[in-house]
């Protein structure tokens, strides 16, 4: 029997990649996605930890990702253990983790958040009383605080792709504009960064924003995340002068390495079955990283 393949793509990806795909958005419209997916296979075109996600959320499929490469540096700048010690040093939080971190590290979390509903989610906890601690986004964190006047103590690591947004760049180019310029940031970016921006939000919460922009057609929009999504962005409102954020003069060239692994020919591959089989973690794990990911799912539906 012919078996029934979905693929999922990651904003992030190339244009070809996300033609290829059976649904294209963000951390939170992939979980939902693929849990909900009638599939033999899943084809995961973003990161491991997305797959992983996939795979704790819908076991009976297999989920393949197409480059064993493509971790994230949230994840690879996290050990678990030191994790593990942290989290136990603060026995009376409510320990959030952002979506991107291994299984593991889900575990040890209590409520598992993405770019999209982690302002509610953390709302919620506070107006309970709640203490909490956040990982391990230091940047996102940082925003946090800052924006609400929360006092959670962070983990420290950092997407490498929107750490390098900064404030110099930015001021150059937007002092370069002679119209009206807008910015509009991931919160992964750092906070001098999202301090600026007119919106902060996740990569489909800032695809929105574009679409229904109202604004001077004449102005420039800078995006300050990785290139990919500005595919999307072009391809809703052709009429916009979008623009990536530099990250140094002249430079609109920050990608994630990780999320460009998905080649059309690894793609390909894995729609055929090749790949990298998320296949090793155990019940136990899943299940263990399960309840705070579902505990999210049920908060944002
Ligand atoms: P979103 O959930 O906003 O798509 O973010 C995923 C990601 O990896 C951003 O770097
Ligand atoms: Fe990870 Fe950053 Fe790449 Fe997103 S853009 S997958 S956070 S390294």
């Amino acid at each position: 029997m012919t078996k029934r393949v979905v693929t999922l793509a990651h904003y992030y990806t190339q244009p070809e990649i996300q033609q290829m795909a059976d649904k294209v958005g963000d951390s939170l419209e992939l979980s939902l996605y693929a849990r909900e997916a009638e599939a033999d296979i899943i084809v995961f075109a973003g990161v491991r930890f997305m797959a992983e996600t996939a795979k704790i959320l819908n076991p009976k499929a297999e989920v393949v990702l197409p480059d064993a490469g493509s971790t994230c540096s949230l994840v690879t700048q996290t050990d678990v253990s030191a994790l593990r010690a942290w989290r136990e040093s603060y026995p009376d939080h409510v320990h959030v983790a952002y979506i991107n971190s291994s299984a593991e590290h889900k575990a040890l979390s209590d409520w598992i958040v993405t770019s999209r509903n982690v302002d509610d989610i953390i709302a919620h906890l506070y107006a309970e009383g709640k203490k909490v601690i956040f990982s391990p986004d230091r940047n996102m964190g940082a925003y946090l605080n800052y924006q609400y006047g929360y006092d959670m103590p962070l983990w420290s690591a950092v997407c490498e792709v929107h750490d390098k947004f900064n404030e110099t760049a930015l001021n150059e180019a937007l002092a370069a504009v002679t119209g009206k310029a807008h910015l509009i940031a991931h919160p992964e970016s750092p906070l001098p960064v999202l301090k600026r921006a007119e919106y902060v939000g996740s990569t489909s919460g800032m695809l929105n924003w574009v679409k229904s922009f109202q604004g001077d057609a004449h102005a420039v929009i800078f995006v300050a995340t990785e290139d990919g999504i500005l595919y999307n962005m072009g391809q809703a409102r052709p009429d916009l002068d979008l623009r990536q954020a530099p990250i140094y003069a002249g430079c609109q060239c920050n990608s994630c390495p990780y999320m460009k692994m998905n080649t059309v020919e690894a793609v390909r591959r894995a729609q055929n079955g090749e790949g990298i089989r998320i296949d090793y973690l155990t019940e136990a794990q899943m299940e263990a990283a399960r309840r705070p990911i579902e505990r999210m799912l049920d908060f944002s539906q």
